[in-house]
């Protein structure tokens, strides 16, 4: 029974916006580091006796459930990709497990794919290579999925089907940055990154965030090589910005910050103001994720923990990209 892990990651670049929707190619290449902390392991054991695939999903702090509806829908139309390739009838039964909070902007869903795409790959035989790994995972719609597959610090290449995959740009040890996430809010977000992706585009905004991306995305991959924190915070919070606005002047408008989203931001650009480097970003929810180098981290949860708005916080380093268990089979 092939058993997997896989790390949410953090964008410093951001993917928003879906060019190919039935191939989940995005507009734009994306730059991530993987989290240490906030994991999914995942399950697939083939079940020639199941007439069906069966799905147990046991979220942040919920017991185990046989998953319905939507979730199951994604998860079994994922399976049927890599069925096909493999040639194989067989169901399965999947049995996943998250560390952190599901659906609210720390990206479980591209732990959960990454974690679906490696367990699966590896019951059906597949090539286990990170290439072709990480393709199938962006192939399962939830396109960050793809930058959960390689190891540390990460890129997204904006291409064709064949080659629009991510890649590691650094190990987790060239660079030892921290993201503090400030949990404001563990409900799960009212609109869906994949609707949002489709509607990127009607925004007024939208074609201006990728023109400044063309020098943004390598001063970011620069920045990171270099270690040079300050850069790396400026094009960090001004890509985050960018895909708020690109997702909040979009038809119909979706706002994903709220107030204690704007609190948290505030106290951050107060603390670098006195010398505390520290930036943020955030993903499609309302949580913020606090980048600082390892020195500050404990500084930083410190005072994010101190403030009314943060009802707790999850430190991560920068993590491994997905892989199976020792005793994989
Ligand atoms: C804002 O469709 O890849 O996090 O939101 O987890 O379903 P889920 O994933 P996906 O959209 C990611 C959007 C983003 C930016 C990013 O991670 O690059």
């Amino acid at each position: 029974m092939p058993t997997a892990v896989a790390p949410a990651n953090i964008a410093f670049i951001k993917y928003w916006g879906m060019r190919d929707t039935h191939a989940t190619l995005p507009f734009n290449g994306s730059l991530s580091m993987n989290l240490d902390t906030c994991l999914t392991t995942t399950s697939v054991t083939l079940d020639e006796q199941l007439t069906t695939d069966e799905v147990i999903l046991a979220m942040y702090q919920q017991p185990a459930t046989v998953a319905t509806g939507r979730p199951r829908e994604r998860v079994v139309a994922h399976l049927d990709r890599l069925r096909a390739l493999a040639g194989s009838p067989c169901r399965v039964r999947v049995q996943s497990a998250n560390t952190f909070p599901a659906d609210a902007g720390i990206a479980s869903s591209a732990a959960g794919f990454a974690a679906l795409t490696l367990a699966a790959a590896a019951a059906f035989g597949l090539p286990l290579d990170t290439p072709a790994l990480s393709r199938l995972a962006r192939l399962s719609g939830s396109g960050s999925a793809a930058r959960s597959i390689p190891t540390g610090y990460v890129e997204w290449y904006n291409g064709d089907d064949s080659t629009s995959l991510a890649a590691s740009i650094a190990a987790p040890e060239h660079w030892d940055l921290a993201d503090v996430v400030a949990v404001v809010d563990t409900r799960p977000k009212q609109v869906g990154s994949a609707e949002n992706h489709r509607l990127a585009a009607t925004s007024p905004y939208f074609n201006t965030r990728l023109a400044e991306l063309e020098p943004r995305l390598p001063a970011t991959r620069a920045a990171i090589l270099a270690r040079d924190f300050e850069q790396l915070a400026l094009h960090t919070e001004a890509d985050a910005i960018a895909m708020h606005v690109v997702c909040m002047t979009q038809t119909p408008p979706s706002f994903y910050w709220n107030p204690a989203t704007l609190a948290v931001m505030a106290a951050v650009r107060a603390w670098r103001a006195a010398g505390l480097p520290a930036c943020y970003t955030m993903d499609a929810g309302a949580n913020v994720h606090v980048i600082c180098e390892g020195t500050y981290r404990a500084e930083v949860e410190r005072r994010l923990q101190a403030l009314p708005e943060v009802q707790f916080t999850i430190a991560n380093r920068v993590g491994a990209g997905a892989r199976l268990l020792p005793d994989t089979p």
